[in-house]
C-alpha cells in the first residue's frame, strides 16, 4: 500500500476512526434527521449504519436537486439501439414521473415496507418504478429480464410482493421476449397469494397489454394509470429501513435476497461517485449494465442521481446493435465522462473490431476513465482497451452483496499506478485479508480466501431477506470475525490485490452471476438423468460458461444429441437464455467423496487440463482417470 497520499490518509481514517470517517461522509446526504452515530454493532456480527437517522432515498436522488435550482439539468438519458430512440428527462421531469407513479402505487394500497417485484426491460419505467418505491418507503425487488418464469417465481415466493410491475416485453437482437406469459406462468408456480395487482407498460414493439390478461389478479395499464395520478409526497424512513432486495446466485439453486438499507447505501453511493468514479453534478456517467443487476441498481439508477449527475440507460448490446461502434457513439453523443462495463463487452467489441476502426469515427474526448467490473479483467483485454482508448482502464472488484467496490483505484481521491490484472487497493472502509483454509493470514503473493474484517462499511448488505441465519451461515461462519467473499486471490508486496476467481460453485458467464446448483436442479429433473454436475469452464468471449456432466439412469438409452437439446431447452425454459447452457457430456460416473459429495473442483481442474491432487476422501479414484480420458483422450 502507498505509504502516504490522499488514498492512504482516507484509508487510515476509515480504519482507525470509522465513526469520524462515515459521519463526515454522511454530509453528502440530505437527512430528515441527521445521524449522530455512524455504526451500531449491538447485534454483532451484523452491523447497522446510522441507527438514529431518517431520510428518503428518492428525495436525495431527485427532490433536493430540483429544490437547489437544478431541475433543468438532465437526470436520465434513455438511449435504445433496439428501437432507435433517445429520450432525456430533466431532474424536474423525472421527479414528476416518479411522484406520479408513487401516487399510482399508493392508489393500489401499497404502503411503506411492502415489497414490489419489478420485472422490466431497460426502459425508463424501470428507473421510475424503483425511485417511486423508494419515495413511499416500499421495498423493490428487481428481477433481471433475462430470467425465465421459474426464476421469477422463486423470487416472488421469497419476497412476497403486493404488486408486480412488468412490461409487455423486451427486445433482444432478432427477437422479442414476451414478458406477460412468463409473469402469468410465474404466478401460477408461486405459493404466494399476496399479489394484488400488476401494472403493464404497453410497448408498440411487443404486442400484449393489460387487456389481454385476466385471471386471479387484476392487471392495470401503466399509461392509463398515470393519466389521473396524484403525485405522492416522500415518506421519511429510518436509515436502516430496507430500500431493496436483490436476489443473487449462491451455491444452491435458491437465490439469496440481498437487503440494502437506505441511509448507508446513499452515503456509500455518493462517496463512491466522488472518490472512485470522479463524477459530479452535471457530468455524465454510463453504466452499460442492466437494472436487474447490482451494477444497474448502484450505477445506472442511484449513485449518479444522488450526486446530481446524468445517467445513461442503454437498451442494446456492445456489438450488433448495429455495430461495434455502439459504445463509442454513446460516449460522443451524450458526452460520457465515466463508462462502466464488463470485460466481456470489451472482448465482444475486440472480436468484431480488433483494430478499433469504429472508434475512429467518433469523438470520445469526453471520456476520462473506463471502469470495468463483473468478472476478472484479463490482461489481454486490459492492454487492448488501454491502447485503443488511450486513457485509464480501471478494474474494480465487488459483488451484489457489497453493492459497491471492495477494491478499486479511487480516481477521485488519488490516481495511483495501475497494474494489469489487479483491481488495485482496498477501498476505504474495507479491511481485506487473505486467509488460508485454517483461518491464518498468508504472506504476500500467497493465494487464499479473500475475506473482509467485520464490520463491513455502509452500503453493504444489511441482511438476507427473511433469512439472516443464512447470512451468518453463508458468509460469516467459516472465519469468525470475517465476511467470506467467495473469491480467492492474493495481495502482492506493493499491496495490490489480485482476484483470481470464485472458490465456490458460483460462476460468472458474460458478467452474469449464475448458480451451477440451479442448473443441476434443472438437469436432474430430466427423466433420463440419474445424477449430474455443472461446472464453469473457461470461455474466450464470456469468461466462463457452464458445462454439464450427466450420468444416465440404468437401462436408459437416448441419443446424446437429443439429450443435449432437451437439457438445453429445459435450462432456457426454467432459468433463462442468459445461462448460456450448451455443453452436455454423458459420463459413466461422477467423481465423489465417500460421503457422496461431487468433487466439482477436481472436475474443473481436469477439464482445464491442470494438475490435480487426488482428494484423500475420494470414493473411487478410477473415476477421475476415466473422466480425464474421456475429456482429453489420454
Ligand atoms: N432478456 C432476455 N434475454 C436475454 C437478456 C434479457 N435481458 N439478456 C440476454 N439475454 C439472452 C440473449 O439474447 C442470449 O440469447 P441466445 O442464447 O438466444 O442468443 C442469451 O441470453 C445469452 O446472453 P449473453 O450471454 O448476454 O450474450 P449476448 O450475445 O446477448 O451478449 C454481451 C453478449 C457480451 C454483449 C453481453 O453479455 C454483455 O453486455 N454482458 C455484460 C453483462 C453486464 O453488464 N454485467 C453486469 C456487470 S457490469
Ligand atoms: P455479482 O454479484 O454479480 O456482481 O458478481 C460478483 C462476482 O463477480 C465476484 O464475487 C467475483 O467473482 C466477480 N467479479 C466482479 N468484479 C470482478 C473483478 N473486477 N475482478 C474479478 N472478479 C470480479
Amino acid at each position: 500500500m502507498h505509504s502516504s497520499g490522499p488514498y492512504t490518509n482516507a484509508y487510515r481514517t476509515s480504519v482507525d476512526n470509522p465513526e469520524r470517517f462515515w459521519l463526515d461522509a454522511a454530509r453528502m446526504i440530505t437527512w430528515d434527521k441527521p445521524p449522530t452515530r455512524a455504526l451500531d454493532d449491538a447485534s454483532k456480527p451484523l452491523a447497522r449504519w446510522y441507527p438514529d437517522a431518517r431520510m428518503n432515498t428518492c428525495v436525495n436522488a431527485l427532490d433536493r436537486h430540483v429544490a437547489a435550482g437544478h431541475g433543468e439539468r438532465t437526470a436520465l438519458i434513455y438511449d435504445s439501439a433496439m428501437v432507435g430512440m433517445q429520450r432525456s428527462y430533466s431532474y424536474e421531469q423525472l421527479l414528476d414521473e416518479v411522484a406520479n407513479f408513487a401516487g399510482v402505487l399508493l392508489r393500489h394500497g401499497v404502503t411503506a415496507g411492502d415489497r414490489i417485484v419489478i420485472y422490466l426491460p431497460m426502459i425508463p419505467e424501470a428507473v421510475i418504478a424503483m425511485l417511486a418505491c423508494a419515495r413511499i418507503g416500499a421495498v423493490h425487488s428487481v428481477v433481471f429480464g433475462g430470467f425465465a418464469a421459474k426464476e421469477l417465481a422463486s423470487r416472488i415466493d421469497d419476497a412476497e410482493p403486493v404488486l408486480i410491475i412488468t412490461a409487455s416485453g423486451g427486445l433482444e437482437p432478432g427477437r422479442t421476449i414476451s414478458y406477460l406469459p412468463m409473469v402469468a406462468q410465474a404466478l401460477e408456480l408461486t405459493t404466494s397469494t399476496a399479489t394484488r395487482a400488476v401494472i403493464v407498460k404497453r410497448r408498440a414493439q411487443v404486442p400484449g397489454s393489460a387487456a389481454d390478461h385476466s385471471g386471479d389478479i387484476p392487471w392495470y395499464d401503466w399509461d392509463e394509470s398515470m393519466v389521473d395520478a396524484e403525485p405522492a409526497a416522500p415518506v421519511s424512513v429510518a436509515a436502516t429501513d430496507p430500500l431493496y432486495v436483490l436476489y443473487t446466485s449462491g451455491t444452491t439453486g435458491k437465490p439469496k435476497g440481498v437487503v440494502r438499507d437506505n441511509g448507508g447505501h446513499a452515503v456509500a453511493m455518493a462517496w463512491s461517485m466522488r472518490f472512485i468514479y470522479n463524477v459530479g453534478p452535471g457530468e455524465v456517467m454510463w453504466a452499460a449494465s442492466d437494472v436487474g443487476w447490482v451494477v444497474g441498481h448502484s450505477y445506472i439508477v442511484y449513485a449518479p442521481l444522488f450526486v446530481g449527475a446524468t445517467t445513461v440507460l442503454y437498451e442494446g448490446k456492445p456489438v450488433g446493435t448495429p455495430d461495434a461502434g455502439a459504445f463509442w457513439r454513446i460516449i460522443e453523443e451524450h458526452g460520457v465522462k465515466a463508462l462502466f462495463t464488463a470485460p466481456t463487452a470489451l472482448r465482444a467489441i475486440k472480436k468484431v473490431d480488433p483494430n478499433a476502426l469504429e472508434l475512429r469515427k467518433y469523438d470520445v474526448s469526453a471520456l476520462e476513465t473506463l471502469f470495468v467490473a463483473g468478472e476478472r479483467l484479463d490482461p489481454d483485454t486490459y492492454e487492448w482497451a488501454s491502447q485503443v482508448l488511450r486513457r485509464p482502464v480501471v478494474d474494480h472488484w465487488w459483488q451484489t452483496e457489497t453493492g459497491w467496490s471492495i477494491c478499486a483505484n479511487p480516481r477521485g481521491l488519488e490516481q495511483m499506478p495501475i497494474k494489469a490484472g489487479s483491481p488495485s487497493f482496498p477501498v476505504p472502509g474495507y479491511r481485506l485479508a487473505i486467509l488460508d483454509p485454517s483461518g491464518h493470514r498468508v504472506p504476500p503473493g500467497t493465494e487464499g480466501n479473500i475475506v473482509l474484517e467485520l464490520p463491513l462499511p455502509p452500503g453493504t448488505l444489511s441482511g438476507l431477506w427473511h433469512d439472516d441465519d443464512r447470512l451468518v451461515r453463508s458468509y460469516l461462519a467459516t472465519f469468525p470475525g470475517y465476511y467470506l467473499t467467495g473469491d480467492s486471490g492474493f495481495v502482492d508486496t506493493d499491496g495490490y490485490v489480485y482476484v483470481l476467481g470464485r472458490s465456490d460453485d458460483v460462476i460468472n458467464v458474460a458478467g452474469h452471476r449464475l448458480s451451477t446448483g440451479g442448473m443441476e436442479a434443472v438437469l436432474a429433473g430430466h427423466p433420463a438423468v440419474a445424477e449430474c454436475a455443472v461446472i464453469g469452464i473457461s470461455d474466450e468471449l464470456k469468461g466462463q460458461r457452464p458445462s454439464g456432466y450427466v450420468v444416465l439412469k440404468a437401462g436408459v438409452e437416448i441419443e446424446p444429441e437429443r439429450l443435449r437439446d432437451e437439457l438445453v431447452e429445459r435450462v432456457r425454459d426454467e432459468i433463462g437464455a442468459v445461462a448460456t447452457f450448451r455443453d452436455v457430456t454423458i459420463v459413466p460416473a461422477l467423481p465423489k467423496t465417500r460421503s457422496g459429495k461431487i468433487l466439482r473442483k477436481t472436475m474443473r481442474q481436469i477439464v482445464a487440463g491442470e494438475d490435480y491432487p487426488v482428494p484423500s476422501t475420494i470414493e473411487d479414484p478410477a473415476v477421475l482417470d476415466q473422466l480425464s480420458e474421456q475429456i482429453h483422450g489420454s
